[in-house]
Formats: structure tokens, sequence, C-alpha cells
């Protein structure tokens, strides 16, 4: 019950131990035409380039920001958590000219702040995290994407930790890049981030196309624009592998492939807005139960992610102590959080697989026996109580 990752579903579990099949083999190229399709459903596009990086989320970050920015180029990124810190490590790495828009933690960027940095920076691209799990907050995107589009500016967004259990519209909202991961929402693994490119990015990437030499032949051009600095996280050459030249790149990482499949077939089988609104009310049970708690919640929750909550660590109780204790004693894990929360708040999920009541009334019922051992006042019996009343609700 951490921040991710989480327990896997057992399905997925069972699709990572097919056997393993040659890369041209038709049901490999088949089995990547499937996932490709299916992870169109999830970002709700029509974008053809949607596809896997293989590595984790932070993989499905660099591949786009490499393959995007060139070196001088101009980026804005909101930092109102870790994550955001780390796509302003990542644009620098690419060499781009870095401005940010410092936002307390706790809370998200209003849209106003983003058209400004555009009219004053005039950046190529707004890079920003849909939901940063440091601080469980869930950036609104949608006016965030049309002031991007209507300015002509790239917009890519990092929703490792909020895909499958909020919202995310990649077309409506008009997000040119996004990329994710499977150990949150998606009840997976990590080791593999689903990525989708709409046309600006693909326009992008294709003036800085570049063919191996060894692969290249006589029918292929190099683009126009500077060759992207990284070979792994070449987005052109990686669409080149999954398009139908199928030149050959890296070798797909199959098991993982599997388990990307696996993710996105269960989340559409729920059905996207089925699983939203399981994440929506086990968050707020959780929530509620931890109020009763005599508990605080971290940060602005009419932003918070349906699927982590943060909550202060009380007075005279020692956090880590009572994280150890929940661990040993009842085997329930649970986080904390970085930087300066770091000691400060406990982040609790209640993601894709773990997104459950069961899940939900037992962590809180193991969390009270923790803290009334470590002497915290509260009533007993009042959390389950409290999410109870939210799941007859
Ligand atoms: C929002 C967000 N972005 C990126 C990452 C990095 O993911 P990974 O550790 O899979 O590379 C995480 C991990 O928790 C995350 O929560």
């Amino acid at each position: 019950m951490g921040p991710g990752p989480i327990n896997c579903d057992p399905r997925v579990l069972r699709a990572m131990s097919y056997q393993l099949i040659g890369q041209f083999d038709p049901s490999m190229t088949q089995a990547m035409n499937d996932t490709m399709a299916l992870y169109r459903e999830v970002f709700r596009t029509r974008n053809e380039w949607t596809m896997l990086i293989d590595g984790t989320s932070r993989a499905g970050i660099e591949a786009c920001l490499v393959s995007l920015l060139a070196p001088g180029d101009k980026v804005v990124v909101p930092v109102f958590g870790r994550f955001g810190h780390l796509l302003v490590e990542i644009a620098e790495r690419c060499g781009a000219d870095v401005h940010t828009i410092d936002i307390e933690w706790g809370e998200v960027c209003d849209p106003a702040l983003i058209e400004a940095a555009i009219v004053k920076v005039n950046p190529k691209l707004v890079a920003i995290v849909q939901g940063d799990t440091s601080t469980t907050m869930c950036q609104p995107l949608d006016e965030i994407g049309r002031i991007c589009k209507e300015k002509g500016v790239l917009l890519y967004c990092d929703a490792t930790a909020s895909i499958g259990g909020n919202d995310l519209r990649a077309d409506d909202w008009h997000l040119s890049a996004v990329s994710v991961g499977l150990q949150k929402c998606l009840s997976g693994p990590p080791g593999s981030a689903p990525i989708t490119l709409n046309e600006d990015a693909v326009a992008v990437i294709r003036q800085r196309r570049h063919v191996e030499a060894g692969i290249r032949t006589a029918e292929h051009s190099a683009g126009s624009g500077q060759r992207i600095a990284s070979n792994y996280f070449d987005l052109g050459m990686i669409m080149d592998y999954w398009g139908k030249e199928r030149l050959n790149h890296h070798t797909e990482a199959a098991s993982m492939l599997f388990a990307a499949r696996e993710c996105a077939r269960i989340l559409l089988q729920e059905g996207l807005e089925q699983a939203h609104e399981r994440h929506r009310v086990n968050g707020a049970a959780l929530a509620a139960g931890l109020e009763a708690m005599n508990l605080k919640l971290y940060g602005d929750q009419r932003h918070r992610m349906h699927n982590v909550v943060g909550v202060y660590i009380p007075e005279g109780v020692q956090g880590d102590a009572i994280r150890g204790a929940l661990l040993r004693d009842f085997g329930i894990e649970i986080g904390t959080s970085f930087g300066p929360l770091h000691g400060r708040i406990w982040r609790i999920g209640c993601m894709g697989y773990n997104a459950r009541k069961d899940a939900v009334l037992t962590t809180l019922a193991c969390l009270e026996q923790c803290l009334l051992r470590a002497g915290h006042k509260l009533s007993a019996g009042a959390a389950c109580t409290a999410a109870m009343a939210v799941y007859e609700a």
C-alpha cells in the first residue's frame, strides 16, 4: 500500500512467464501491434505512434525529452514536487534552456502562470507531471493543453503515477507526448514505459531522423535537424522498429511487452471510467479513515490523485517506527516522501490491484493498532467506520 510499485495483478505475472519468441516472429510483431492498439485506448488517442520504451518510467521521460529537445531549445517546467525536478534535470541534460515555475508543494499550477511563462520565454515545449507522486497532487491539464495548442508550443506530460486511476485524454487535451509506467494504477511491474506521440511531436522527431550504419540502405535519408543525442532513446529509430519497416533497433523486451499488453487488457476490460471510479472511491474511503484516526491530510484535497493519500505524521510519533511495525507485524508497506516532506508525511497508496475495499480496510485497521501502541490518541474503530460510510454512500 505504498506509492508504487504495488502488488502485480496475478494475470500480469502469468503473462510474464510466456515463452520467448524471436523479435520478427509474426506472433511477436502481432503482439507489438496489439499493444499499440490497446494503449491508444488507454491514452484515449488516435495517435499512430503509441508504443513501449524498454526501461522504467524514467526511460519514457528521457526518450521523449531527448528526442524533442535539442541543445539550446527553450522549455518551461512547472515544479510542484520531486518529479517536476526530475523533468528539469532531464531537460538540462538534453542541453535545453530550462525555465521553471516554482509552485508550493501540495498545490498544483495555475494555467495562467503557464500562459504568462509562454509569453515571456517563447519555449518550444512545456513539460509537466500530471500526478506528482511525491505530493499526491494531480494537475488539471485540459486548460494547459488548450493554451499550448493556441500558442504553438509542444506539451509533454509524465502521467506515470496517475494513468489508469485518474482521467487522461491525450487527444482532447492536446498532449503532444505522454509517457507512463506500469507499476502504479496499471497493476504491473516496473520496467516498461508506454508512450504516445501526436503529429506535432512526430514532425519534430522525423526532422531529426537518423538510421544506423549497418542497417541503412540507399532509400534511407537523414533528417535536416540535429541528430538525437541518445541512441537507445532515439524515438525516430524506435518508431522505425515498431513501424512497418521493422528496422532493427534494440531487442524488444518480450516479457515486459507481454506484461504491458496484459496490463492494458485488464484495464480496458474493466473500463477506463470504472477503473477511475474504483480508485476514487477507495481513495476517498482511505482518506476518510485516516481523518477519523485524528490525522491531518496533506495537500490541497481538491487536487489529490485518486490513488494515493498523503497524511502528516502526528506529533510525538516516529514515522519510520510505525512504517516498520506495519511491515513487520502486518506485512503492509506504506511510504514516506522525498526532500522537504521526508519524515513529515506518510504516503499511502490504493492503486491498481490494491485499490480494493479489503486492502483499504485492513490497512486502516492495522495502522490504527500501530498508532495506538505508539500512544497516538484516537477513537478505536472510528477509521473503519468512516471508511465503511464512504463505501455505503
Ligand atoms: C510521477 C513519476 N514520474 C516518474 C517516476 C519514475 O519512475 P521509475 O522509477 O519507474 O523510473 C515515478 C516513480 O515513482 C513517478 O511517480
